[in-house]
């Protein structure tokens, strides 16, 4: 499969780079062979090469990494040029010129410009560069970027990276990713204008000024940088907004820590970095553990706690005397080995003094056992940790972005809305009102006095939701619980639902391709409801009035609140029990609900958003005031193009699109598709088959069986 690849794995040596950028030479007179002793040259570490490689029947002049197999190649010289065979060579010449002279003779150059070079060196960035006599820089592979990123290069205004054909040819591909004058960062198809239509990515960030480029930093994150001026600049765009997101950062063993801003690494208890100097290594025990002496009691070691961390979890069973690790998080325990990786502590807030003391285990293994404990643990002791911060929190502070939702008082929260002064919505569980708080805008949802229950369960779903971070998803920021009144706090969302997008006149209603994006972020942020997050959760009421649009994107709102009613209320409350076609038909059945409803549920909104109608019109004429009946109708009738009226959309996308709405219908639950297996329709990254036309009663009532 022929993708864009970004190297997240080369943080260690990137790091290393970073600290002091060794230069490996290159002198005028330099020559390489593909079969000689010396077909590349390599960088100060050793980690990357530049010059020959197979590929084919012959070989292709290129950056590589060096003993990762499979060979992972960087950047190709004229990457469209056939290979050469083994009798080429790569010379650079007396005269400052890098050239490629074939077995025939013929010569090619490798650069683009006329100016001679002085010295050429391979960087352990994964640099090639060339330079000027006077030690200025004539020229870098960074800045004709193939298929590739690493860590410090950036792709500015202007430029793109293309996909390879494969894994092994890495001549010109299908893909683009381009980072355009605007601000824009899209992917599109080879060969096509840099327009809306042929996009199938869009990063929404367009007219933040022109000078927007895509950044990929040592820590493994990519952003797009507003540079407006000499040393002004300003972040448009995270791929992560957490310091510690990615993985790996900080190696086996160790955990990444976020301090002022910034990532650090720490070591388990118990453990030294192995490199000091470059934490990526990860840690190592700093003492040689006792091993197992039979017939004895062998020594016995304290499990200590490191508290609030999440760890990669590989759980094993079978029961062995030496428990190197245990992981605890919220009820589950498991055993695991040593190392442990993807450590990260959640960010830290003042639960974490409480709870420490209250998990210290201390574990005597018979034979002999030892050391760490990786824990989350946010459950326990819930009711110590809100009396905290109620006393603690001020009103302006504590709304940090990544920071657990904070508790408000109601006093607080009738100043923040003025007294409940100006209603923004009003939906199934309670009522919305804006608020102000500092300088941010705020969004309040009084939830309806018959729902109060418990300030424990209630407490627990905050909990949930609050942990939840995901762009496509509204933000928890605080909440508010006293006597009957149950207050939740959002982020302000500046353009309203997509209902009121989508159903407003044909003129200011968003084009295909952007709604179609609108779609697939939707189905971004339910799959990570679904699979992602730590605690699964169902929404069970997806539809376009709980969308709610920022500027740039779509966001998922109200997702959680179902929880915080009983099964049966749940049923009540979603209003629209008994209508065909909208409840999935395993809440007719009394079966559990499962994530497979919302995906019944996405296909209306799918739907209307297809159509830019709601699923219901009565002043439609009757064959078409249902929207889904309808377009079975058109779609087996093989009239598809009725459906989206004047507006020019690409039949074949049309069709795609109802075909993923179409297979979300499915009554069986094993067909109807997950959420992932959408998206990937969606994302074209999924063959879409025809679905199979549905034996339901629905389906009956339309007339086609
Ligand atoms: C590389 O060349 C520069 C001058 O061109 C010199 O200062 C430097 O010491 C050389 N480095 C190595 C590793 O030979
Ligand atoms: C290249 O390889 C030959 C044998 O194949 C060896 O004799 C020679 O020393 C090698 N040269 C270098 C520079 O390693
Ligand atoms: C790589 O793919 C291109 C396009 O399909 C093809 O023309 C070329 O021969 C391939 N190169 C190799 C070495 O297979
Ligand atoms: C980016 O810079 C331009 C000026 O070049 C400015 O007008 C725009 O507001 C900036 N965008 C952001 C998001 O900072
Ligand atoms: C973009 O960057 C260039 C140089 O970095 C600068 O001269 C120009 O003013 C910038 N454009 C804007 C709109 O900030
Ligand atoms: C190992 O590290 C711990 C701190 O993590 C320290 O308390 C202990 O003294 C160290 N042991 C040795 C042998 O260095």
């Amino acid at each position: 499969m022929a993708s864009i690849t970004c190297f997240l794995f080369l943080l260690a040596s990137a790091s290393l780079a970073k600290a002091q950028e060794t230069r490996s030479n290159i002198t005028l007179g330099s020559s390489l062979s593909p079969t000689a002793n010396s077909s590349s040259w390599l960088s100060p570490s050793g980690l990357y090469a530049f010059g020959f490689y197979p590929q084919g029947q012959g070989y292709v002049v290129g950056v590589f990494l060096t003993g990762i197999p499979p060979r992972t190649v960087i950047w190709t010289a004229n990457r469209d040029d056939p290979p050469v065979s083994a009798g080429a060579t790569l010379l650079f010449t007396k005269d400052g010129r890098l050239i490629l002279r074939s077995s025939q003779g013929q010569e090619t150059s490798i650069t683009s410009v006329a100016e001679s070079a002085y010295s050429a060196s391979m960087l352990d960035s994964g640099n090639f560069v060339l330079y000027r006599p006077d030690g200025s820089v004539l020229l870098e592979s960074f800045d004709y970027p193939t298929d590739t990123l690493l860590p410090t290069q950036r792709l500015l205004a202007g430029q793109q990276i293309i996909s390879s054909i494969s894994a092994t040819n890495h001549s010109t591909g299908l893909f683009r990713l381009k980072m355009q004058h605007g601000g824009n960062l899209i992917r599109y198809p080879v060969n096509t204008l840099d327009t809306a239509p042929y996009s199938y990515y869009t990063s929404w960030t367009g007219g933040t000024g022109d000078n927007v480029s895509l950044n990929f930093d040592v820590d493994g994150h990519l952003f797009l940088l507003n540079t407006t001026g000499y040393g002004d600049w300003s972040v448009v765009w995270w791929s992560t907004d957490g310091e510690c997101d990615p993985k790996g950062l900080c190696g086996l063993n160790g955990f990444c820590v976020k301090n002022d801003q910034q990532a650090t690494c720490q070591c388990l208890p118990g453990f030294d970095f192995v490199e000091p100097r470059n934490r990526a290594a990860g840690c190592e025990r700093n003492f040689t553990a006792e091993t197992c002496k039979t017939g004895d009691a062998g020594a016995s070691y304290m499990i200590e706690a490191v508290d609030n961390t999440l760890w990669e979890d590989v759980s094993y069973s079978v029961i062995l005397t030496n428990c190197e690790a245990a992981l605890y998080n919220g009820g589950n325990c498991g055993k695991q080995r040593l190392s442990l990786r993807y450590g990260r502590k959640l960010v830290t807030d003042p639960t974490s003094a409480l709870i420490k003391g209250i998990l210290f285990l201390s574990l005597s293994l018979l034979t002999f056992g030892f050391v760490m404990m990786a824990i989350s643990l946010v459950l326990i002791c819930k009711n110590n940790v809100w009396t905290y911060q109620r006393i603690h929190n001020k009103i302006e502070v504590g709304l940090a972005k990544d920071q657990a939702p904070r508790l408000f008082t109601y006093a607080e929260l009738e100043l923040v809305t003025d007294s409940f002064k100006e209603q923004i919505g009003r939906g199934a569980f309670g009522t919305v009102y804006k608020g102000v708080i500092g300088e941010r805008m705020v969004a309040v949802k009084r939830l309806d006095k018959r729902l109060a229950e418990g300030e424990r369960e209630f407490q627990t779903e905050v909990e949930v939701i609050g942990r939840t971070h995901h762009r496509n998803l509204v933000r928890l920021l605080g909440y508010c619980v006293e006597g009957t009144n149950r207050l939740l706090v959002y982020e302000y969302m500046s353009n309203g639902s997509l209902a009121s997008i989508l159903f407003k006149s044909p003129k200011s209603r968003p084009f295909w391709e952007e709604r179609m994006e609108i779609a697939r972020d939707i189905a971004r942020g339910v799959l990570y409801l679904h699979e992602e997050c730590e605690t699964q959760i169902i929404h069970c009421d997806i539809k376009p009035q709980n969308i709610l649009m920022d500027e740039n994107r779509a966001k998922i709102s109200d997702f959680g609140l179902a929880k915080l009613l009983n099964a049966d209320q749940t049923r009540t409350f979603t209003g629209i029990r008994g209508t065909r076609g909208y409840v999935a038909p395993e809440w007719h059945r009394n079966q559990p609900v499962t994530v497979k409803a919302d995906v019944y549920r996405f296909r209306i909104m799918l739907l209307e958003i297809i159509c830019c109608r709601r699923n219901m019109e009565l002043d439609f004429p009757e064959r078409e005031a249902i929207l889904e009946e309808w377009v079975c109708k058109c779609f087996w009738n093989g009239e598809i193009g009725k459906l989206t009226g004047d507006e020019k959309v690409d039949k074949d996308e049309l069709k795609a699109a109802i075909k993923v709405a179409l297979w979300c219908i499915l009554d069986d639950l094993t067909l109807r598709p997950t959420m992932k297996r959408v998206l990937l329709m969606m994302e074209g990254s999924a063959e879409i088959l025809m679905p199979p036309i549905p034996s339901s009663s629905i389906f009956t009532d339309y007339g086609y069986v």
